[in-house]
């Protein structure tokens, strides 16, 4: 065992429950769950590899205590005896595989909607949520009561179906949160007002909990640390709370961050954010309290977790999405493998921004393999075959370690001299360096399975006829495109992918044209090299969403450290001036250098070839047509796969 790691590998105890290490996997919402709340089979098999990954503890995502509590269409659920035997089975998947689990307690109160409850969402106080902005009806003294036995019910469940522990989610501004906080408590009785009333239904489920499941049973409770809002509560108050929902019975506190409307997402906080910059909470509250104290947020590498636990920052740690991203991390930590871990991007996209955002099932960006263990195979190909992928990008590294896996003979062509295609430059701007990272894992993953990577070599149609490879996978991208805008080819003017490769030189002031995330990102990268710097885009409504927590620091940085004009329609270039039309008025921008970001364009011209020579080819990632990391990795995994 690596020496280095000796904290974060030593045993710990949460009450009577032994742990084997002090890392957790902190829960996670899949979206694999049943509409009725059921567990399934490929939620079991997700989370059983997580558990053969090494990790001491496993907690569910949110299990809802109420069918009125679920936050989401597919949120599993423990509020009825026939959810037992699903959890009875996810709990001895995860146990065999060598983890403790423990299944994490929910109610969301106001943070639903209608239509996935079948009723009005409930609250303590009639305030819609800031951010879902739905109806919701304040509880009745009645119905918190029937609430604080419905905690406790489920906890009893969970127990009988044979999970080592619960989770209280009392974090993130769900039912128990909003509860605690006076942004959305507004109550006049004993459970509002004053912070003593506010924490009274939080110490109630701990109690009832508590008072079903017996001393011996661990119950963990889930809090933000601080709210991080306008008119929340902060720090002080959960200092102030810690050690009485130790003495309402919490064996240990799991301490997170934020709600849904604390601004740049800090819960799930994206790349801007420094690694591990929410442990100091975790260390302010461990003083208070003589429970292990869980810390959390954007841990990514073990060695930070074993430091911050010599430190005495926290006791355990939770890595979230470096598990989704690479479930073997701590085993190859632990091993000292560390070039063969699959490093988190803490992008987002594949994960909580596909959940939220594009209400699709969780997975992540660059493992493919994530949400669908229990349909993958280690099957080999019947027959090995000669396999050309053309393109040393996202897609193409991809394809060739999926097909490598099949046991296929094949050989990786890049027309540059170094792998990544676009993720050369994408990985250039601030906080984007995870690319460069992930480029170099793959490569490396790809040589070790046997891929012979070529560079410098770009694949033509007399190729492709004359050595007829036996399948082709064309992953050859997408190359940048500009519209016919009078002076786009002068002097001066720039394409952005070559401005963060340094071909060009910066100069300011800097106007970038189009405000996608290419342009966003420039930007971001002109000026963190002092460059004054203005971004014109057509579209009345900025491209880059705000709401996402990588979306929101962009827009934040370019407000401090430049300006985004939008409704800008760009006439021409010439003489050192952009020229726009903004309302039906013409203007000028000074420009010392112009750099474009106005979309590209698929390049798959060998298709034509292959299919001329009789050679099956598939094409994948931004060759089918131009859009982003996910949808690279996940078509090429799968083409690798099907050969
Ligand atoms: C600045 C920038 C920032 C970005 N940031 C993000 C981001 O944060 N998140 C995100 O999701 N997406 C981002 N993207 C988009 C993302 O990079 C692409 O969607 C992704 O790289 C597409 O992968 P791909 O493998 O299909 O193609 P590419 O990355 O384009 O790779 C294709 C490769 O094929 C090679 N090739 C082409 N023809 C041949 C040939 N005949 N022979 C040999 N080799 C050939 C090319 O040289 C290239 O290396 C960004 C793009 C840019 C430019
Ligand atoms: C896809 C996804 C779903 C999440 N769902 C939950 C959840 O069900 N309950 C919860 O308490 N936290 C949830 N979180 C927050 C994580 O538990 C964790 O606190 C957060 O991801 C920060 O940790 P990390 O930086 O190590 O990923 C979720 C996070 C992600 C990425
Ligand atoms: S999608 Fe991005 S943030 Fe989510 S786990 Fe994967 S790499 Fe990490």
């Amino acid at each position: 065992m690596s020496e280095t790691l000796k904290h974060l590998f030593s045993p710990v105890a949460i009450n009577t429950l032994k742990l084997k290490n002090r890392a957790v996997m902190p829960p996670m919402g899949t979206g694999y769950g049943n509409k009725d709340g059921t567990v399934n089979e490929r939620l079991i098999r997700y989370l059983e590899r997580r558990a053969r990954g090494g990790v001491g503890l496993v907690i569910t995502e949110v299990c809802a205590i109420d069918s009125r509590g679920k936050g989401f269409p597919t949120e599993i659920g423990a509020w009825s005896d026939e959810h037992i035997p699903g959890l009875a089975s996810l709990a001895a998947a995860v146990k065999s595989a060598g983890a403790a689990i423990a299944l994490q307690l929910h109610h969301a109160g106001r943070e639903t909607v209608k239509d996935f409850i079948g009723a009005m969402p409930e609250a303590p106080s009639d305030l819609p949520s800031a951010i879902l902005n739905q109806p919701c009806e304040a509880m009745s003294l009645e119905r918190i009561r029937e609430v604080i036995g419905a905690y406790a019910e489920a906890a009893g469940r969970a127990r009988e179906a044979g999970f080592d522990a619960v989770e209280i989610h009392g974090a993130h501004g769900y039912l128990i949160g909003q509860f605690l906080s006076p942004f959305s408590n507004r109550r006049t009785d004993e459970y509002g007002g004053s912070g003593e009333n506010r924490a009274r239904f939080a110490i109630k489920v701990l109690r009832a909990v508590r008072a079903k499941v017996g001393v011996d049973y661990p119950v963990i409770i889930r809090v933000s640390s601080d709210e991080l809002i306008r008119d929340g509560y902060d720090l002080s108050y959960m200092k102030w709370l810690a050690p009485r929902l130790v003495e309402a019975g919490a064996d240990a506190l799991h301490v997170s961050l934020g709600v849904y409307s604390t601004p740049g997402n800090l819960t799930i906080a994206s790349s801007d954010m420094e690694e591990g910059f929410n442990l100091f909470r975790a260390r302010e509250i461990k003083e208070l309290v003589n429970v292990p104290v869980i810390g959390v947020g954007r841990i990514i590498d073990p060695r930070m977790a074993d430091a911050a636990i010599a430190r005495g920052d926290a006791d355990l740690i939770s890595f979230g999405r470096q598990l989704l991203t690479d479930p073997d991390t701590l085993v190859k930590a632990q091993e000292g493998r560390y070039d063969d871990i699959r490093w988190c991007l803490s992008c987002n996209q594949g994960c909580i921004d596909r959940l939220n955002f594009e209400m699709r099932s969780a997975t992540c960006t660059i493992n493919p393999d994530c949400g669908f263990e229990y349909r993958l195979t280690d099957e080999k190909a019947p027959a090995s075959k000669r396999v050309w992928v053309i393109g040393a990008g996202p897609a193409g590294l991809s394809a060739a370690i999926a097909a490598a896996g099949r046991g296929h003979s094949v050989t990786v062509f890049e027309r540059d001299e170094e792998p990544g295609g676009q993720l050369v430059s994408a990985s250039r701007p601030p906080h984007k360096e995870g690319l460069a990272k992930w480029t170099r894992w793959a490569a490396r993953t790809a040589e070790k399975a046997g891929v012979k990577l070529r560079f410098g070599e770009a694949v033509t149609g007399e190729m492709i006829a004359t050595e007829k490879p036996e399948a082709v996978v064309l992953a050859s991208g997408a190359d940048s495109a500009a519209p016919a805008i009078p002076g786009i080819d002068g002097p001066g003017v720039r394409e952005a992918r070559d401005v963060l490769i340094g071909k060009a030189k910066m100069e300011s002031p800097a106007v970038v044209l189009g405000a996608g995330y290419v342009g966003m990102e420039t930007a971001d990268f002109l000026m963190a090299q002092g460059a004054s710097v203005t971004v014109l885009d057509m579209s009345q409504s900025p491209p880059v969403p705000p709401y996402t927590a990588h979306g929101y620091w962009l827009h934040r940085r370019l407000r401090k450290g430049g300006r985004l004009l939008l409704g800008a329609k760009v006439t021409s270039i010439d003489g050192g001036a952009v020229r726009y039309e903004m309302e039906g008025k013409a203007y000028s921008e000074p420009a010392a250098m112009v750099v474009t970001a106005l979309g590209a364009r698929s390049e798959r011209a060998l298709e034509e070839a292959c299919a001329a020579s009789g050679v099956p080819c598939v094409v994948v990632g931004d060759a089918v047509e131009p859009r982003r990391l996910i949808e690279a990795v996940h078509e090429g995994a799968k083409a690798g796969r099907e050969l």
